[in-house]
């Protein structure tokens, strides 16, 4: 495969912290009431500081690569050339709307439904996850070493959920992880739940629907740190399980 992955990874960590820039300082904007908010749907909302900044990460991916597709959250696809890249501008924008500080930027490159790099940033803590494929996963210029732990560590899992899911289902996955001993979280981003599995301060990630631009850079990061992750298809999405081995057959 003749791609220069390690040109792409440069650009995507560059555009990725250009990008979080861009959305913290609409911040600004929303602390005076003074930002377009669409409602698309159920807790789900789109606002100019997503449309804008992935426009910022789509002109900039088609200037450099633009032999490459591109599908993005908020202004759709435009898939042709050997791999396309999939970018979630803000992926926890209930959160950043409401001036919670978890939220994060997501661009992924990803060649026959794979990705080959991933690059997950927190302009709020000023993080860089990232992972090239077979070069391992680092958060900022540190190698992420994953701990696969055994059943008796596992503590604490990040789970996701949504309205295009059971909630019947979400419930039982809590009922089990307590039945196991095991406490959850739902911070509201998929990206940034991934990329924080990968740097240990999770066990595992776990969601029954999702989109690509959710998860394409945080299934690299992880994997690439050594840890587990099952995606199953679903019309439009996935379902995601990742984490220390010892979670799959509790994750069900
Ligand atoms: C959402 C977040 C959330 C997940 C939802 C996603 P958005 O993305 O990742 O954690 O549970 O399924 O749609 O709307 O914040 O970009
Ligand atoms: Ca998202």
């Amino acid at each position: 495969m003749n791609i220069a992955l390690h040109d792409r990874l440069a650009t995507a960590k560059k555009l990725a912290r250009d990008a979080g820039a861009l959305a913290l300082s609409y911040q600004e904007r929303l602390r005076r009431n003074d930002l377009v908010i669409i409602e698309k749907g159920v807790q789900d909302f789109v606002s100019e500081a997503d449309q804008t900044t992935e426009r910022l990460i789509r002109d900039e991916l088609a200037r450099q690569h633009p032999e490459d597709g591109f599908l993005g959250e908020e202004t759709g696809s435009c898939l042709h050339g050997q791999g396309v890249w999939v970018v979630d501008p803000i992926d926890g924008t209930n959160n950043y709307l409401r001036q919670h500080r978890h939220w994060c930027v997501s661009i992924a490159y990803v060649v026959d439904g794979e990705p080959l790099l991933g690059v997950i940033y927190d302009p709020s803590n000023d993080e860089l996850f990232s992972a090239l494929i077979g070069q391992g996963a680092y958060l900022n210029d540190c190698r992420l070493h994953a701990d696969h732990g055994n059943a008796d560590r596992v503590r604490i899992v990040n789970l996701g959920y949504s309205a295009k899911t059971e909630l019947q289902h979400y419930l039982r996955t809590i009922e089990r992880l307590f039945e196991q001993g095991i406490d959850h979280r739902r911070h509201g981003s998929a990206a940034l739940g991934l990329a924080h599995v990968a740097a240990g301060r999770f066990d595992g990630y776990m969601e029954a629907f999702i989109n690509a631009w959710d998860i394409m850079a945080g299934v690299i990061i992880v994997r690439e740190a050594g840890l587990w992750v099952e995606l199953q298809t679903r019309p439009g999405g996935y379902a995601i399980r990742a984490g220390v081995p010892a979670l799959a057959p509790i994750l069900v």
